[in-house]
């Protein structure tokens, strides 16, 4: 998934960074993803630590990482999605509300893609309610339909706006493939919480900080995904956009990140620390480090990357990377 602040690139640097600067095995260590997104980074991890601990309070991302770790045998994963695949499109929300041809007239998908989502949508959902699949398969045939619904949105890789024309990808349709997921075995939980709550909740080894540097706030960007996996028909989607409610992180608030930020690695029971964080940021780096240093050893490293890379941003573009450490007291 084409995810805004994706760390899908900066993965490796991050590992390598995090397995060299630990000075301990990372087999014996707990790793703690508390802004997991798509999950990249505790995925990248997981079969390397001894235990994983995701979050994010958005719940596409708990569905994306729950069936990350889901034990559905694959041939019959595969010959669901066959039977997915071929379902007759209906007429449903997706379609009035999301869909060109639909009563509401927001372009996000192609009418036969709109119909297609609501069809396998609702299938999935009987499915599990006459108990012909458990909530595992429930969550991964979910999962499948979110990845799947993102390749074929008319959008610019976020969901604040569709486009006015049909981009090539948006006239594919739909195509449910199957997820790579966990090929380790290892213990593991998935919390859609906020973050500065369930820090207070856990502890650990390594915890790792990927907060949204700016206001562009999750529930907002990418509330669609959200309306798909809930399948909460009854509310009013709202504006142009048709988006459904949701409350501005902390993080995306100018005056509140600092705070949030100091707050959460005041009550991390964590030995290490580590944080990506953006140089166009809310909080500085220097800021970063004065917060840090309060706490324990302070080391950073950066790296050059190119920026989130939504169709209409120039590809050249780069912006500095940082992973600031902290070693607590
Ligand atoms: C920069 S993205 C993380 C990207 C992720 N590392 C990846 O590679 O996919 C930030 C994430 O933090 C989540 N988030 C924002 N505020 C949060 C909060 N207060 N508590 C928990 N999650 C939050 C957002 O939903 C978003 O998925």
């Amino acid at each position: 998934m084409n995810y805004l602040g994706s760390k899908i690139r900066l993965s490796g640097f991050i590992y390598n960074e995090v397995s060299t600067s630990i000075g301990q095995n990372l087999a014996d260590c707990s790793f703690c993803d508390l802004f997991a997104g798509t999950g990249i980074v505790g995925n990248f991890f997981h079969h390397k630590v001894k235990s994983m601990v995701y979050n994010d309070r958005e719940y596409y991302s708990y569905v994306l990482n729950t069936a990350f770790y889901s034990e559905v045998n694959e041939k019959h994963y595969r010959s669901m999605l066959n039977e997915l695949n071929q379902l007759e499109g209906v007429e449903g929300f997706i379609f009035q509300e999301y869909s060109e041809s639909g009563s509401a007239g927001r372009l996000y998908f192609i009418a036969n893609n709109g119909k297609k989502i609501d069809a396998i949508r609702l299938h999935i959902e009987r499915l599990f309610q006459n108990s012909e699949i458990n909530e595992d398969f429930y969550i991964l045939l979910v999962a499948t339909l979110l990845v799947a619904v993102d390749k074929i949105a008319n959008t610019a890789s976020v969901y604040c706006a569709f486009l006015k024309q049909l981009k090539k990808t948006a006239m594919c349709g739909i195509n449910l493939v199957p997820l790579k997921r966990a090929f380790k075995r290892i213990e593991y939980k998935i919390f859609r919480e906020d973050s500065n709550a369930l820090i207070k909740n856990i502890k650990g080894d390594l915890l790792y900080l990927d907060p949204p540097y700016n206001g562009r706030e999750y529930g907002s960007y990418y509330h669609l995904l959200n309306t798909i996996a809930l399948y909460d028909t009854q509310f009013q989607p709202k504006g142009r956009a048709g988006s459904r409610s949701y409350s501005t992180s902390k993080f995306c608030l100018k005056r509140e990140a600092d705070q949030a930020l100091l707050e959460l690695i005041d009550h991390a029971d964590f030995k290490h620390i580590f944080l990506s964080y953006n140089n166009e940021g809310f909080i500085s780096p220097s800021r970063i480090k004065e917060i840090m240093t309060d706490f324990g050893t302070y080391q950073c490293s950066s790296l050059k990357y190119p920026r989130f890379k939504s169709h209409r941003n120039n590809p050249r573009s780069y912006t500095e990377e940082y992973l600031h450490h902290l070693i607590k007291y």
